[in-house]
């Protein structure tokens, strides 16, 4: 795949605040938007991840603003927002990355297990929407949801994500329908298996893996790269007529039903 498929710049102006912005697909998304010229603010809990993420950033030429906050917490979420604002002047992209994940039975995942999850993903996800709302009411701008594939069939060991992402996506065209007239965007991406991420070295058992890369069609695993493409082309002007939908990059491996419980 070649490095850079855009255009330069196309996102010259832009400010962008990604919650999970430190690690993983995420973080992959954060680098892209910044090599694609916007501004960032990057949150997650642990400010080890978001300063290393915020040097490769601010090395290559961008700009980062790192804040530790936890998407649970509507204070730290406003507190977050408001720091960006303070420094950058406005939000135009808000990113919604952060999420929990383990592999866990439904028979033996205790309800605060589940609750966890759920908060972090879907409660998170919202109180991240609603307390960007005014901002992204003044630039016209646009939310991209990081959700899954998970619950499109059923997964096992994921009851927990799968139910936590169903509601992601029902976040997504909710406010995509209530807040289109505001001029806001607001949609998805539902990756697939991507191999380059401490998710898939922690989800996935390795035994697994190459019976799994069979059943993909294109024929291989997805890559950070994928996501960050798709995530540009959804925050670019390329996309403006697009609200409310959850673009699937996975090679069609959802389609072929590919779970392995
Ligand atoms: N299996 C079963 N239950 C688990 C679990 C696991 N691997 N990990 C956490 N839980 C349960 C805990 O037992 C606890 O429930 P309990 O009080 O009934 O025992 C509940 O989930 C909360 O766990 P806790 O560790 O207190 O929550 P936390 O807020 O610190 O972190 C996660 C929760 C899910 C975010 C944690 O697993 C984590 O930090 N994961 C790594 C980050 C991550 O998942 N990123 C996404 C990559 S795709």
């Amino acid at each position: 795949m070649s490095e850079n498929i855009f255009k330069d710049n196309i996102l010259q102006g832009k400010v962008a605040f990604v919650t999970g912005g430190g690690t993983g697909i995420t973080g992959g998304v954060a680098r892209a938007l910044a090599e694609a010229g916007a501004k960032l603010a990057i949150t997650s809990r642990k400010i080890e991840n978001l300063e290393a993420a915020a040097k490769i950033i601010t090395d290559n030429g961008g700009e980062c603003l790192p804040v530790v906050c936890d998407v649970r917490d509507y204070e730290a979420v406003e507190k977050a927002i408001a720091a960006t604002v303070e420094k950058y002047g406005k939000i135009d992209i808000v990113v919604n990355g952060a999420a929990g994940n383990f592999l866990c039975k439904a028979n033996e995942l205790s309800t605060n297990g589940f609750g966890t999850v759920v908060d972090i993903d879907t409660k998170g996800t919202f109180n991240v929407c609603r307390a960007a709302f005014e901002e992204l009411k003044k630039s016209r701008g646009q939310i991209l949801n990081i959700s899954a594939t998970l619950h499109y069939l059923a997964t096992p060991m994921q009851i927990h994500v799968s139910a936590a992402k169903a509601g992601v996506d029902a976040i997504t065209r909710n406010l995509s329908v209530e807040w289109g007239r505001y001029g806001i965007r607001v949609n998805g991406i539902a990756p697939g298996p991507i191999e380059d991420t401490e998710g898939m070295k922690r989800l996935l058992l390795p035994e697994l893996k190459d019976k799994l890369v069979k059943r993909i069609p294109v024929g291989r695993f997805g890559r950070i790269k994928d996501i960050e493409n798709s995530a540009l082309f959804l925050c670019s002007d390329a996309a403006s007529y697009i609200n409310g939908v959850t673009l699937v990059v996975d090679g069609g491996q959802w389609l072929l039903g590919t779970s392995l419980g």
